[in-house]
């Protein structure tokens, strides 16, 4: 596991970018697994920029994202193919039958949900998959107690993930109380994974995440049994390691990933 603590969220986003441009770019048809909220914001903002500046086109690209809220429209501002379009899809030259999300208006949703697994196995499964973490240790919607070995499928949603998303949805706003997420098997089957978490909130997660027992407790946890997984925080989300000196002196020779020296 490659873990670098980063001074500024601009920065985290900088080195962010040139991981997934170097996977778009070494792939014929590459496949990134896409993340919501905030924290991608600033990656999303610098992919963009790279794109207005020709560095990188992703005509070929195919995106999967994690989750979908169920029931909410996709033109809802709040549904997160609304947050793809705008933060990210209309802004670059991404194919519109390339980027796909979870069919949260599914009459069938378990239906939609295997449809989903497949249609990720059919474009030879994810390269790269970014993600965030949940104040819960959740990644994409997989709460704590979700099976290291589940698969796309229909979820209820924690009151502390309820809690957290509150704010969008303003104070007479119905928050979804279930989602469409890719399981934690199927993250574990891409290729790479890119964790990124910003904030003190995050600390206690990511020190579970990353330093605690691997159990289905933490579904973070489970990043540790991939081969091949950067973690990107500032450092107030790697407040609570254990062992952040030992990462911080594992980065004398980055910036650049490629040169950051494996855990
Ligand atoms: C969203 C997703 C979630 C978020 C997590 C952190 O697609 O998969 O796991 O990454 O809830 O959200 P933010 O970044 O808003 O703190």
């Amino acid at each position: 596991m490659n873990i670098v603590i980063l001074d500024t969220s601009q920065q985290i986003a900088r080195l962010a970018a040139e991981q997934v441009i170097g996977v778009v770019q070494s792939c014929e048809s590459p496949v990134l697994g896409m993340a919501a909220g905030a924290t991608p914001l600033l990656l999303y903002a610098q992919l963009i920029h790279c794109y207005g500046k020709g560095q990188i086109s992703f005509r070929s690209t195919s995106t999967f994202n994690l989750d979908e809220y169920v029931a909410l429209p996709p033109d809802s501002t709040n549904s997160y193919r609304y947050y793809m379009q705008s933060n990210f899809f209309d802004h670059v030259d991404l194919q519109a039958k390339n980027s796909y999300l979870p069919d949260g208006r599914a009459d069938d949703l378990q239906l939609a949900a295997k449809r989903y697994e497949r249609t990720i196995a059919s474009t030879g499964g994810i390269d790269l998959q970014i993600l965030g973490i949940g104040t819960n240790g959740h990644i994409g919607f997989n709460e704590p107690g979700s099976s290291f070995a589940s698969r796309t499928r229909v979820v209820a949603l924690s009151d502390s993930t309820i809690d957290s998303n509150r704010h969008y949805f303003g104070e007479s706003g119905a928050v979804p109380e279930k989602a469409i997420t890719v399981g934690i098997g199927s993250i574990l089957d891409s290729r790479g994974l890119l964790l990124i978490a910003t904030g003190e909130h995050k600390a206690e997660a990511v020190r579970a995440a990353l330093e605690g027992p691997v159990s289905p407790i933490c579904p973070a946890s489970a990043v540790q049994l991939h081969p091949k997984v950067t973690v990107l925080l500032d450092r107030a989300a790697a407040s609570q390691l254990t062992h952040r000196d030992d990462y911080i002196k594992c980065q004398q020779t980055p910036p650049g990933l490629a040169s950051a020296t494996p855990r």
